[in-house]
């Protein structure tokens, strides 16, 4: 056990120093014009961000391909940045900075999991759909081996922007099913060429785009990828996997491993409820009384990786759980997501001791009625919704903030459901005119 606790600085094997060990975990804003551009509400919410006290903020994901984005209001980087484009950037970048605060571009190409709103063929390793009930994705078609050499390329040009506009970090998004964590998942990644049967082939993807990025920005910037600890689905990236490939990301040097676990058929990240999947790896009992949900698989990587620092996201809501974790080297960077929704001066007020347990707001929030919409709903569809509904809550408080407004805790999840599909909407039809 060491004494390490949320307020110990940590200096990244780039050279580069976080002043605490909270970061905020990427969580998706949607707040990019009808171009994709990055606006005054990025400003608006990065600035109250940065004031709260993190030590790094991850960006909500920022999308190397236009056409395959996560959801409408993503910011995108491919191509040549206008002067436009690069001043957006340098003023989002210089509010997420402030404090001292690193803020790190969260990069990625959302893969087989774009909505149908986006595009009705989205790409993925195989052609093989997510499975969700509703006509949400489209089936996608697999991607030949120049679009993957395309995408290699996309990845390290967008972080060559982030570095230019004065981002101070980079984050690959490997987990959570999007595209890197498609090629991962032996379940979506069938190809029989370069990229996909062996480990080494399915993690090619992933190791190019490491590669690729480093060469880009140079070695004193800091690279982080976020990984599944586990797809946590049957013939998934399985966590032996994610030691393999948590090793091979060591030996290729990243400053920062971001250890998360699911995707969209299996959305463990976020412990949903109702969400209770037949697991090849049930996520352990220890875990879950060590709060954070991913802890146990975070510490068999940290004893597997040299020289690579752990972030791990999911779940931490108590200063002692959060402590304890560092003390025991398991993670060296405690990621806090949704509850920097309801209040961005969280980890102030944990850095200072004021508040020691944060409200589970996960675990309060429902569609509807309990016995409808609780844990044990047996209609998929309903599960869903109720998911969707809680997700668009905590959107609409993302958005709130980048409107310069508090967030409103008080709003109902139906009313968010309501809201959040028609702000959606909007905004995939304002995309389409625009482009
Ligand atoms: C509204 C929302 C948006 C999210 N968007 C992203 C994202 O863009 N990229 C990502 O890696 N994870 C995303 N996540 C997952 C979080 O980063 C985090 O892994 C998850 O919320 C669990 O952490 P928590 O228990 O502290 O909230 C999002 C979560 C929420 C609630």
């Amino acid at each position: 056990m060491s004494d390490t606790t949320i307020n110990s600085p940590l200096t990244l094997p780039c050279g580069a120093t976080l002043k605490n060990r909270i970061a905020k975990g990427a969580m998706t804003e949607g707040l990019a014009d009808p171009q994709n551009r990055a606006t005054a509400r990025h400003v608006r919410l990065y600035e109250r961000w940065a004031d709260g006290g993190s030590g790094m903020l991850l960006t909500g994901n920022v999308q190397v391909d236009r056409r395959y984005l996560e959801r409408p209001g993503n910011v995108v980087i491919e191509g040549p940045q206008s002067n436009e484009q690069r001043a957006a950037l340098a003023a989002y970048a210089e509010a997420g900075t402030r404090n001292g605060t690193h803020l790190w571009m969260q990069l990625s190409h959302a893969g087989r999991q774009t909505p149908a709103a986006v595009t009705q063929e989205p790409v993925a390793p195989s052609a093989i759909e997510v499975e969700m009930p509703g006509g949400q994705f489209g089936k996608p078609r697999a991607l030949t081996g120049d679009e993957i050499e395309d995408i290699i390329q996309r990845f390290a040009h967008a972080a060559g922007i982030a570095r230019e506009t004065g981002f101070t970090g980079v984050q690959i998004h490997g987990a959570h099913g999007y595209l890197i964590s498609e090629f991962l998942n032996p379940r979506v990644n069938q190809r029989t060429d370069e990229w996909g049967g062996s480990l080494e082939n399915r993690a090619r993807l992933l190791m190019e785009t490491v590669k690729a990025v480093r060469a880009r920005v140079g070695a004193d910037f800091p690279i982080s990828v976020k990984l599944n600890s586990s797809d946590f689905q049957k013939g998934g990236f399985s966590h032996q996997d994610s030691i393999q490939v948590a090793k091979w990301l060591d030996d290729a040097g990243l400053d920062l491993l971001e250890v998360s676990g699911g995707n969209y058929e299996q959305p463990v990240m976020m412990d949903t409820e109702g969400f209770e999947p037949v697991y090849e790896e049930k996520v352990r009992s220890s875990t879950r009384k060590r709060e954070a949900y991913f802890l146990e698989y975070a510490s068999d990587i940290s004893k597997a990786v040299g020289k690579t620092p752990l972030m791990v996201t999911g779940g931490f809501r108590t200063i002692a759980a959060m402590n304890e974790a560092l003390a025991s080297g398991d993670t060296d960077v405690v990621g806090i997501a949704r509850p920097l929704c309801v209040d961005a001066a969280l980890p102030n007020k944990l850095l200072d001791g004021s508040v020691s347990e944060v409200r589970k707001w996960e675990k309060e929030l429902r569609l509807g009625p309990t016995r409808i919409f609780g844990p044990n709903s047996p209609i998929d569809l309903i599960r869903g919704l109720n998911a969707w509904g809680v997700q668009g809550w905590y959107c609409l408080q993302i958005m709130r903030m980048g409107d310069g407004q508090n967030p409103d805790t008080r709003m109902s999840v139906f009313k968010a459901l309501r809201s959040y599909m028609s702000n959606e909407q909007k905004a995939a039809k304002a995309m389409a005119k625009a482009a």
